[in-house]
């Protein structure tokens, strides 16, 4: 049986990334009959503020029921202040597709890309995961006489034992399979008590499942001192929805810049959805220089997700000989464009 693949390259760099990715997926799918199917949408702010519609109705269970993947590329878009499109489809997905994993490795391919003095690719290899469904993300609040000199604003960080138990859970687990050494968890509890509370129990409770992998805690503040002071205390990090946000841009600076890091939100076993971390960046729209291997790192780890455990691995290889070779984007050193850079990859896959 066929692999269904929902194609969405979005806004503004989105289509040009994407591009190159579905370059190398479609080179791998012919080579290694793979068995891929790729079905392109459109849905992006053109589209948006052409229609009024972000996502046509049905669209969410089309995903949800006959897909195994979605590609996307990024969401935001200059004529769209309020993002309300990006909110719809993005946050969309990762809610009504339950994908409570949000699962962001953080590894230095090469030594020439660490901002770091005297740190290389062993000392930075470690692998963030985010809780993708709760947290402040849950748009629970409200606005009180607005406009007034006495407005009032309140934003719900919201956990519940059900959503941090299972990523915590996947977090161990990933350890486990994959023969990684300890897991940190890190929040605020020593001010937001009670959301931490829940949080440490629950880390406690799962970790004594796990009696062969370290625990420990870190103080979200001390987490973004220290995994740029000392990255290689860090395997495996979980952490909420919102301090997820902000450390990952932290590990995506650590493996080179936004324009190689690779994401994915998943539900195991379930229709996942991978993008590359960086956004839209409509500065650099239709200029040929932006970096593609966020995005081609992001097939490889959708391809792993699917069961393609090989063909994932050749692509990181090709990504990593390219780098080697200084075939890349200037961002990382280089001097080609965002299509070069990316025959760079093909050339050796
Ligand atoms: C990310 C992005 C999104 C987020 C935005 C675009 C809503 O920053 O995927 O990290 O905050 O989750
Ligand atoms: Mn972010």
């Amino acid at each position: 049986m066929n692999t269904r693949i929902a194609v969405v390259p979005g806004d503004g760099i989105g289509p040009e990334v994407i591009a190159v990715g579905m370059q190398v997926l479609d080179r791998l799918n012919e080579e290694r009959r793979l068995g891929l199917e790729f079905t392109h949408f459109g849905w992006n702010a053109d589209e948006y503020l052409r229609t009024g519609i972000s996502m046509p109705p049905g669209a969410m269970d089309d995903i949800r029921n006959h897909y195994d993947a979605v590609y996307l590329g990024a969401f935001g878009d200059p004529r769209v202040p309020d993002m309300k499109h990006a909110a719809d489809i993005l946050l969309g997905m990762r809610f009504q597709l339950d994908l409570y994993v949000n699962y962001r490795p953080v590894k230095l391919l090469n030594a020439g890309l660490s901002p770091l003095k005297n740190k290389g690719p062993k000392d930075i290899d470690m692998v963030i995961f985010r809780e993708n469904t709760e947290g402040a993300y849950v748009g629970m609040g409200g606005i009180f006489k607005k406009g007034t000199p006495d407005e009032i604003a309140t934003q719900e960080d919201v956990s519940t034992r059900k959503g941090v138990e299972r990523i915590i859970r996947h977090a161990f687990e990933y350890a486990k399979r994959t023969g990684r050494k300890s897991v940190c968890m890190s929040d605020k509890n020593n001010v937001m008590r009670f959301g931490g509370d829940l949080w440490v129990r629950t880390f406690e409770d799962v970790a004594r499942e796990y009696p062969d992998i370290e625990h420990f805690h870190m103080f979200v503040d001390a987490l973004t001192m220290q995994m740029v002071r000392a990255p290689e205390m860090f395997d495996v990090i979980v952490t909420n929805n919102m301090f997820g946000d902000i450390v990952t841009d932290l590990g995506a600076a650590l493996q080179g810049g936004l324009g190689m890091a690779a994401s994915g939100n998943i539900n195991p076993g379930k229709v996942s959805l991978f993008e590359p971390i960086h956004g839209s960046a409509p500065k650099y729209t239709g200029k040929d220089v932006s970096n593609p291997i966020g995005a081609v790192l992001t097939a490889a780890m959708m391809l792993e997700y699917l069961g393609f455990d090989e063909a994932a691995a050749a692509v990181e290889t090709a990504v990593v000989e390219a780098i080697a070779a200084g075939e890349t984007t200037k961002d990382i050193g280089g001097s080609l464009g965002t299509k070069a850079a990316g025959q760079a990859i093909l050339k050796r896959l």
